[in-house]
């Protein structure tokens, strides 16, 4: 048996969903273990497109496990409509699904209070540029110790008394940010919507964490799927302009539950460039054509926003920060095709900062942005054939570029993708072996 962890190495969208498809073939359970609606994974069914918000990428394949843990903060709307669509389509009809009864719910007063402290903060040019899908809040609600948990749900006189205690610590907030306050009768169907989604939610929810450790007790492949990526972690990323939870490998153990001596590998995963959604530092952002390049044909546009993503060149030296912070075996490279096109492509070695050169680059803000990436240059290669294999079938400036990444990071790689499809795939090696 093997237990994996996948976690994205930059600041998320890396194609996790690809390969958390493709390694899902090997596992009879997945587990998404953070972050909550502001993930989105577009899966093509049947040729149909459909986004998932926080069921995990493995979905695609009848029959394995598909848990949600109790680190997530989960919206019971936005989790109801997935499994609907998920289920309209053949998917999660048998069980499949389990979401951990500890994980926490986002309420509609969380998604409130993040949009207003978005528009508070956008006019004075400091917004994180969050999803605005109320994450924040909701991890804050839950570390000051009253947060709403999917158990609650089912209790109608606990639900409705945590939510009237919460309102009345967040309503000076809520006044403060130039919010309306929520009406009574606002709240009581905030309360009652919550108290049916609780009720369909019933024969999905348990002990997640008791679940997972049960697969693994019985030699079980488990697949760990992170959510965004190391560079937005909460105590290791682009503080403050991070997401509210841990997005490292170390987060699967804590969020789902489970002894890091039970984990035998950890796979990165990078785009072969970078790109970021919302504010914060990105040194190695493109402002040009290039950058508009990369947008287009990569299409980098939020699978749950719609907002267009900052692209840049790769970031090798945030990347070795992602290995070391995630203790990555190797890497997953994505999105090799996309950069057919360019006469030249960069990537940033290192940095610079006052004469200093450094391997990973400043996280202090300031820092960050008097820091000078360092670039080395590699010639162009054009397409790639949609049936390349093998390494060998890559044009020889592709393979050039895939191994001074690899030795750039360090690590070797598991996989190179090199087309949006399950098959345009090169498979170096099995994570599970
Ligand atoms: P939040 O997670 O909605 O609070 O947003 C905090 C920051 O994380 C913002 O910069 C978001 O754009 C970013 N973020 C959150 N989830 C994702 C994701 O799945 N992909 C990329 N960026 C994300």
């Amino acid at each position: 048996m093997s237990v994996v962890i996948v976690v994205g190495a930059q600041w998320g969208d890396e194609g996790k969903g690809k390969v958390v498809d493709l390694f899902t073939e090997r596992a009879e359970a997945v587990v998404r273990y953070g972050g909550g609606a502001n993930a989105g994974h577009t899966l093509v069914i049947n040729g149909q497109k459909l986004v998932t918000r926080l069921v995990p990428s493995g979905v695609l394949h009848p029959g394995k496990r598909c848990v949600l843990g109790d680190g997530m903060v989960i919206d019971p709307h936005s989790l109801l409509d997935e499994v609907a669509q998920l289920q309209a389509r053949g998917l999660l009809s048998n069980g499949e699904l389990l979401v951990g009864q500890d994980a926490h719910v986002i309420l509609p007063y969380h998604r409130l209070l993040d949009g207003l402290r978005e528009d508070f903060h956008a006019a004075k040019g400091k917004a994180i540029g969050t999803t605005r899908r109320g994450i924040g809040p909701a991890y804050e609600a839950k570390a000051a110790r009253r947060g709403v948990r999917v158990r609650d749900l089912v209790r109608p006189e606990r639900l409705r008394e945590m939510v009237a205690a919460n309102l009345d610590e967040l309503s000076p907030v809520i006044a403060h940010l130039g919010g309306t306050q929520p009406s009574a009768a606002e709240v009581a169907k905030w309360i009652d919507d919550a108290l049916a989604a609780g009720d369909k939610l019933r024969p999905y929810v348990g002990d997640a964490s008791r679940v997972v450790a049960d697969y693994i007790a019985l030699r079980k492949h488990v697949l760990f799927e992170g959510a965004q990526g190391s560079l937005l972690d909460i105590d290791h990323g682009t503080y403050p302009y991070v997401t509210s939870s841990s997005t490292i490998a170390a987060g699967a153990c804590q969020s789902a539950g489970v002894g890091p001596t039970k984990i035998d590998a950890v796979v990165g995963i990078t785009k072969a460039y970078a790109t970021r959604v919302g504010g914060g530092p990105f040194p190695t952002e493109l402002h040009d054509a290039t950058g508009e390049a990369l947008r287009k044909v990569g299409q980098e546009f939020g699978a749950v926003t719609g907002r267009p993503r900052r692209c840049g060149w790769l970031d090798m030296a945030a990347l070795r920060m992602g290995v070391r912070l995630s203790g990555m075996d190797g890497l997953a490279l994505t999105k090799l095709d996309v950069l057919c096109d360019l006469p030249e492509v960069k990537v940033c070695v290192g940095y610079k900062l006052d004469g200093v050169e450094l391997d990973e680059p400043p996280l202090d803000p300031e820092d960050i942005d008097r820091a000078e990436p360092v670039f080395a240059r590699y010639d162009g290669w054009g397409p790639i054939p949609r049936d390349a294999r093998d390494l060998s079938d890559l044009p020889v400036g592709a393979r050039h570029y895939v191994e001074a990444i690899e030795r750039l990071a360090g690590v070797p790689f598991y996989l190179v993708s090199v087309g949006p499809d399950r098959d345009e795939t090169i498979a170096l090696r099995d994570p599970f072996a």
